[in-house]
């Protein structure tokens, strides 16, 4: 039996709830949000798709209690009030929206893994694993998954390939200081700069375009939500299938001492190892400095409850 819940059932909350359902990731699935009435209707909702789905879903709502045994506890709570490109702006918000449901879910006796989306992600992740005493290993962020996914479209758009056939990582954090570490990109295993099909690359272009892909969908519809909720199954189920796959996730950096999206090993236990990228000098640069950025808005800024 595995169990997944879902704090904040909003757009990005929702999206996930159907996409986990459509899946059959979990037998049971138990939503929470702020507001009751959302949270009943999106469980009937989810509920009408019984009779369609391949595998069954028990769908519960707006009881923590049933949270005391689930294996992973999706993180997506906001309040749809971002005017601003930059996610840091949410957290005087978010921030309290962690005081508020982590400890009521620490109160259920849950021990499992915490998979953040919220904004900003990266110290809104550090500010649960504060606040919720897992350890480090079983709270992290969805991070730079996203991004990483809207480089890969930009990328393959250019090239005219699949983007499945794109690797490599977008890094640091899931905001305006990320970026693309061109060193590890790779188009069907040939290196970006080995590709022989010449292609007018301008990188500075494609990382601007990355960066902004989030605000260009939310300027179009009020909020991003597909994306990110094939990001965060396709992460839960590697925690549920111990998969030990890599991921660019937002986790504990004892090197740059914070939260910070850098690719690392998903298995059942939650992180079970980061990856040691080759990065250039400049990329290692860039990763300190949007890494600084993280660990200073945590310590200014997150801790405060009021
Ligand atoms: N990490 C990423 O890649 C990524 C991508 C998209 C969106 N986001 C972020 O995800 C968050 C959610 O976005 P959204 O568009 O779904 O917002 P939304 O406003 O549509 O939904 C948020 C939900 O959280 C609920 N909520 C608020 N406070 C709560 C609390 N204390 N306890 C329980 N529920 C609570 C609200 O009632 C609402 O239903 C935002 O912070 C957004 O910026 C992150």
């Amino acid at each position: 039996m595995n169990k997944i819940g879902i704090i904040g059932v909003g757009h990005v909350g929702s999206a996930a709830a159907h996409e986990i359902v459509v899946r059959g990731l979990c037998n049971h699935l138990v939503l929470i949000d702020r507001n009751d009435d959302k949270a009943h209707a999106e469980e009937l909702d989810l509920a009408d798709m019984g009779s369609q789905t391949l595998s069954h879903t028990k769908i519960s709502s707006q009881d923590y209690s049933l949270l005391s045994d689930a294996d992973v506890v999706i993180f997506s709570t906001g309040n749809m009030n971002r005017q601003e490109r930059d996610r840091m702006q949410e957290l005087e918000w978010t921030k309290k929206t962690v005081y508020d449901a982590i400890p009521k879910l620490m109160a259920s006796g849950f021990n499992g893994i915490i998979v953040s989306i919220t904004n900003p992600c990266d110290v809104i992740a550090a500010l649960i694993q504060k606040v919720s005493g897992l350890p480090k290993n079983h709270v992290f962020g969805t991070g730079t998954s996203l991004d990483t996914a809207r480089m890969k479209r930009v990328v393959a758009n250019k090239f005219h390939v699949n983007p499945k056939n794109v690797a490599g990582y977008v890094l640091g954090e899931h905001g305006d200081s990320q970026f693309t570490a061109w060193s590890t990109v790779s188009i069907a295993g040939i290196p970006l700069a080995e590709y022989p099909e010449s292609v007018d690359l301008n990188l500075d272009e494609i990382k601007e375009q990355v960066a902004a892909g989030g605000w260009q969908i939310h300027s179009g519809k009020g909020y991003t939500c597909y994306g990110i909720s094939a990001c965060v199954s396709n992460i839960v189920k590697a925690i549920l299938t111990d998969e030990v796959g890599a991921f660019p996730v937002s986790t504990y950096s004892k090197k740059y001492d914070t939260y910070v999206g850098h690719p690392a090993y998903v298995a059942g236990d939650g992180i079970a190892k980061q990856i040691n990228l080759h990065l250039t000098a400049d990329e290692e640069a860039e990763l300190a400095k949007s890494a600084a950025k993280i660990h200073d808005m945590f310590k200014e800024h997150a801790l405060v409850s009021d």
